[in-house]
């Protein structure tokens, strides 16, 4: 399915999180509205093993909440508000589980699920995701994602037909990720910080039959080198821009 998207391809970073607070049904449904081909979330547990949609491992960034996701169970963590800190138009936008982001938007688009234990790297995260994507059918409809090989490795042994990409830290550390745990995981597509794409990783990359997704973009200027060096698909919080990017570049072609 990834390889069917025509490239490149506009993934919305926590939903359109430009326009709307990341993370949200709201944010996911814009995004396809304003023309993404995916969508990017992260996924982690909460005390109770319940996937929920939240990046940060504290609710109190984006909620009024106090102190980390996996100390909350889900009834609890439904009671917070992950919209106002957004914009009050957002007021009272919870915080969505997995099944109900598959349930709004599974069938709609394809999703880049990030893994992100973070810090319980251990935990039954993969085991709980799996179990959800193949309810839902959606094995070919995801791409999951991680800083964490642990549970790359583990969700490739759960459902070995959805792709992998691997993330990859900026600058050396970067380095380090895609030689040594390019070792241990086989991926399908390498993450990397945008400021780390040039020509020459992708060529490597598209010798080896991988694909370079670059995170997070979200200048026109940045947009437009990464598009004209033939990245295959950006992270972006504001899809609309790039979408309108993509055609004014076409545009400009068809002109030549
Ligand atoms: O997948 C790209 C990006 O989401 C990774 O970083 O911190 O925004 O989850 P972060
Ligand atoms: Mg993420």
């Amino acid at each position: 399915m990834l390889a069917q998207i025509p490239h490149p391809i506009i993934i919305a970073h926590r939903g359109a999180s430009a326009h709307a607070p990341e993370n949200t049904l709201a944010a996911f449904e814009l995004a396809l509205r304003q023309g993404a081909d995916a969508i990017e979330l992260d996924a982690k547990l909460s005390k109770d093993k319940q996937v929920v949609v939240i990046h940060d491992q504290s609710v109190e960034r984006t909620t009024e909440g106090k102190g980390y996701v996996n100390e909350w169970t889900l009834a609890e963590l439904r009671k917070l508000d992950a919209g106002s800190h957004f914009d009050i138009a957002f007021q009272g936008e919870p915080i969505p589980t997995l099944d109900e982001v598959f349930k709004a938007v599974g069938q709609l688009t394809f999703i880049n699920i990030e893994l992100t234990n973070y810090r319980s790297p251990y935990d039954q995260l993969p085991e709980r995701v799996a179990s959800l994507v193949r309810r839902h059918k959606l094995s070919r409809r995801v791409l999951f994602s991680s800083f964490n090989f642990l549970a790359l490795i583990r969700i490739r042994q759960l459902i070995p037909e959805a792709p992998i990409g691997l993330l990859a830290p900026a600058g050396w550390r970067g380095l380090l990720v895609r030689s040594w745990v390019g070792r241990l995981v086989n991926y399908q597509c390498l993450h990397p910080d945008f400021t780390d794409v040039n020509a020459r990783l992708i060529d490597t990359a598209h010798s080896k039959g991988q694909c370079i997704l670059a995170y997070t973009v979200n200048l026109e200027e940045d947009m437009r080198r990464l598009f004209q060096i033939g990245v295959d698909g950006i992270f972006t919080d504001d899809p609309a821009l790039a979408r309108q990017t993509l055609v004014e570049i076409s545009r400009s072609k068809s002109i030549i």
